[in-house]
This record gives C-alpha cells, sequence and structure tokens, in this order.
C-alpha cells in the first residue's frame, strides 16, 4: 500500500481530484467507482470546480457508485443517488446512460445485484476504485464480520454505521434502513487501481489496523492490503495512528 499523508482535508481533496483529472485526460473513457459521505465532499466539489473551467472532461466516462440504502428511492433526498445528483452528477458532463447506480427499489435485491457485476463487466471493469473507510474499517457497506461476501449484495448495516449515517436523516438513527446494496470485497479488488481517502481523527484507529494489522473479514479495509495498486490519500489526523 502506498500512504500520501497530506496537510489537510483540502489537500487530500486536490490529490484525489488530481489523481481523476489525470486519469480523464490519459483514458476518457475510464470507469470510476465512487463513493459518498462526508469524505468524498470536497473532492466533488473540486471535480466540479475543474469542469467548470474546463480542465476535466467526463463525457466518455462511466461510473458506477459503490452502494445504496435498500428501500430508498432515488428521489429520497437521503439516498445515496441524491447526493451524487446534488454533488456532482448535476453538475458535470457524465452521460446518464453512463452513470449506474444501485436501485434501493429493486423488486429482487439479488437479481439488482446480479445485474450490477454484470454491468461492471461489460463496462470493461473498474478503472478506479475511490473509496472512504468507516470509523469501523468497513468499506462501501461491507461491515466487519467473520467472513465478508466478494459480489454486490444486500448488506446489514452495523450499529455504527447506522449512526454515521443518522445525519442523512435529520439525526434519527431509527430511520436509516437497516440494510443496503453494497459492492462486494471481490468487486473492489478486482478494480484496476484502488484510493481511499480518509480524514480526521476518528478514522485514525481503523487506518492503523488497515494498514499495520492483519488482514482480516473483522477489519474490511485489511484486505486493500491483496491488492497491487492501493493509495491511501490520509489527512494528519487520519495518518495519526501509522507508525
Ligand atoms: C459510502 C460508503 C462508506 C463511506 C464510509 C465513510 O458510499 O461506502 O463506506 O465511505 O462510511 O463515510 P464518511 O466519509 O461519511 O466518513
Amino acid at each position: 500500500m502506498k500512504v500520501h499523508i497530506l496537510k489537510n482535508e483540502a489537500a487530500v481533496a486536490l490529490a484525489v481530484a488530481t489523481r481523476v483529472t489525470r486519469l480523464l485526460a490519459e483514458r476518457p473513457s475510464a470507469v470510476l467507482g465512487l463513493p459518498t459521505g462526508n469524505t468524498p465532499v470536497r473532492l466533488y466539489a473540486e471535480l466540479r470546480r475543474r469542469h467548470r473551467l474546463g480542465k476535466i472532461d467526463f463525457s466518455k466516462a462511466s461510473t458506477f457508485n459503490l452502494d445504496e440504502f435498500w428501500g430508498l428511492p432515488w428521489t429520497h433526498p437521503a439516498s445515496y443517488r441524491a447526493f451524487m445528483e446534488e454533488h456532482l452528477f448535476q453538475h458535470v458532463n457524465l452521460a446518464p446512460r453512463r452513470i449506474h447506480f444501485l436501485n434501493g427499489m429493486a423488486k429482487s435485491a439479488a437479481a439488482e445485484c446480479a445485474g450490477y457485476e454484470a454491468a461492471i463487466q461489460r463496462a470493461g471493469g473498474l478503472d478506479l476504485m475511490i473509496l472512504g473507510i468507516g470509523t469501523n474499517g468497513h468499506i462501501g457497506f461491507n461491515e466487519p464480520a467473520p467472513s465478508l461476501t466478494a459480489d454486490t449484495h444486500l448488506a446489514r448495516l452495523a450499529p455504527a454505521t447506522r449512526r454515521s449515517n443518522a445525519y442523512l436523516f435529520d439525526g434519527r438513527q431509527g430511520a436509516v434502513p437497516p440494510t443496503a446494496l453494497s459492492m462486494g470485497a471481490g468487486t473492489i479488488l478486482r478494480s484496476r487501481a484502488v484510493i481511499l481517502m480518509a480524514t480526521g481523527a476518528s478514522k485514525a484507529g481503523a487506518v492503523r489496523a488497515a494498514v499495520h494489522g492483519q488482514v482480516t473479514s473483522r477489519m474490511p479495509a485489511s484486505l486493500l492490503q491483496l491488492h497491487r495498486d492501493v493509495e491511501l490519500v490520509l489527512d494528519q489526523a487520519a495518518a495519526g495512528g501509522l507508525r
């Protein structure tokens, strides 16, 4: 794992935006895996800014988001789709047909997940997966557990994850759906390159365990140690536990 420790959140966002800008300049039809959450908010703001200035072109790119709450329609303001519309999709020239999202209202979760894996394959696989990390070490909604699911699946959210998503539901943890569709650990590891972004002291313990700890399903981000092209882009606070 390559670890970059930068001064602050703003520097993390700039570094990852530059990586995306370069990728799309070299390979305009690149396939991106994208996260939601607090961590990438500044990244998406920077990508919007660069797009406004004509410095990045998404017209041939494809995107696949990591996850979506099960049981929420895309029109729900707390859906991850709504988040992406607000922070990126409405503001850049991605072709709508190349934006891929898990549908939390699908009739069959299994069929939705299988269809998503097939769509990723048809697109040629992910070129760059951008991840955040949960304070418990989850990536996507792959929560710490005795075993992990390789492919996209219906995942049960850990109590800590429902707590940290409560802000999307007016602070009501009970309103956070108990399950979500998520790319699996294998979906993530099959991406040709992975960037994990982490900012803030609350992530320091998980980052430390992911980098220095054993590879274990109890710390899903530790599985990234198995991948040959992973970069962690951290601010100083998130890197606080590293040796
Ligand atoms: C979001 C996702 C999650 C988040 C993680 C960190 O699509 O898959 O794994 O990346 O929970 O969330 P924030 O950035 O809000 O701390």
